[in-house]
């Protein structure tokens, strides 16, 4: 295109009207194309002259930079940026003739911090400098998902280091309990009064070391990876294998069951042990909403692409506040609670491709509902004949 316009104005006093017509429509298209082009770059692009004014801009530096354009005047293009920092770095770059790669600036733009990295270049034209390319990069993102990952890794390492020290916790507890065993023993063979007041305080240590294990042991839990593996398995002999282990405390507790199980029910991809864990903390969280005894109703369903195990209580149940916070870890509402145990619920349901969901209402009671997805391979099959059919 180039050649073509020189050797066009060559012989410019040669051409007619008509051709000097097409030449100025080839011009305007090719410039409205470049305009096209730099219009829709992500960067923003400002060109100056080798007098530093602003003789080329596209729209995406005024979506990035604040800019202050005076209509019909040659500006500088440092004079064009509103930003203080912003302008002297681009005079100062410009006048010293440097060529800057990447130097960032953050600034606050409404609501939002936005980080732009800009680049200097000169602008070369047959060899020699006329000119500078000011480009703008916006790397907001960029740069706060690597914020975002590097907090993820401090707190991934930091969780490892807590997880080091809950572990060489377990140790000496251990040996303290073991301990407080030998003492409560020797004090058994001593019949003196004082004796059983040593008891009594050796009894509160015990149950404060207890307390601290299961806090330690729960703690691991949460934080170990979840080393769960899943294989084809009926969901029901599971659940019906927990409740039978748990039956004996329940009855203790003036709990009656209802088992309400559906037959039919298709293979699930499922960890017993993690699902009978989870189970078993929706369970005891039930007993200890009905203190004065009730009815434990578990429910098994075939729903859509889902199988459906729903846990409901007719205790205490809990208000809006509550329920938002119970799967958050640590949270808890009871004096020896570690507020872990729905967290570790969701965090098994969760690893089994599945969903949680409760519904509660204060004084009546609380339902679990557990959804855990169908294998897709047998849906595959029916969604395979159903379109054999319509061909
Ligand atoms: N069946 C339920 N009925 C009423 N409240 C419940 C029930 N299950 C859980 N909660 C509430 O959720 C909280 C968190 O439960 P969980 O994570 O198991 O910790 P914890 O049992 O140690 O308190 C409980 O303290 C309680 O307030
Ligand atoms: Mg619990």
């Amino acid at each position: 295109m180039k050649k073509f316009v020189e050797r066009a104005l060559k012989k410019f006093e040669k051409l007619d009207t008509e051709q000097v017509r097409m030449l100025i429509r080839d011009l305007a298209n090719e410039q409205g194309l470049v305009a096209a082009v730099l219009d829709s770059l992500n960067d923003g692009l400002m060109v100056a002259d080798s007098e530093h004014l602003l003789v080329l801009y596209n729209k995406a530096c005024e979506r990035l930079v604040p800019m202050s354009l005076r209509e019909g005047t040659d500006q500088p293009v440092w004079q064009t940026i509103a930003d203080d920092q912003i302008a002297r770095f681009i005079e100062r770059t410009l006048i010293g003739q440097e060529s800057v790669a990447d130097r960032e600036f953050t600034f606050d733009r409404g609501s939002k911090t936005r980080t732009l990295a800009f680049t200097v270049t000169p602008l070369l034209r047959d060899g020699t400098i006329t000119g500078s390319i000011v480009r703008i990069d916006d790397v907001s993102e960029k740069r706060s998902r690597e914020a975002r990952l590097r907090r993820a890794e401090s707190l991934a390492s930091l969780t490892t280091l807590a997880a080091g020290v809950a572990h060489e916790i377990k140790n000496p507890l251990g040996s303290i309990g073991i301990h407080m065993q030998l003492i409560q023993k020797t004090l058994a063979a001593i019949d003196d009064q004082r004796a059983g007041t040593i008891r009594e305080y050796v009894d509160v240590v015990n149950e404060e070391v207890e307390r601290l294990n299961r806090i330690v042991v729960d703690f691991l839990f949460a934080v170990r990876p979840m080393d769960t593996t899943l294989d084809d398995q009926e969901l029901n002999p599971i659940v019906k294998e927990l409740l039978d282990f748990v039956r004996f405390e329940l009855e203790e507790a003036g709990i009656s069951i209802v088992e309400d199980f559906a037959d039919d029910l298709p293979e699930l991809r499922l960890d017993e042990k993690y699902l009978k864990q989870a189970v078993l903390n929706i369970v005891k969280n039930a007993i200890s909403a009905m203190p004065e005894g009730g009815v434990l109703t578990v429910t098994t369903r075939q729903s859509g692409d889902d199988v459906l195990l729903r846990i409901s209580d007719t205790g205490e149940g809990m208000s809006e506040e509550v329920m938002e916070k119970i799967f958050d870890p640590y949270f808890t509402t009871r004096d020896f609670g570690s507020g872990i145990g729905l967290t570790l619920v969701y965090k098994i349901v969760k690893e089994h491709m599945g969903d949680i969901s409760v519904v509660s209402q204060e004084g009546r009671g609380s339902a679990f509902t557990i959804m855990l997805p169908v294998p897709q391979r047998e849906q595959h099959l029916l969604s395979w004949q159903g379109d054999g059919d319509e061909v």
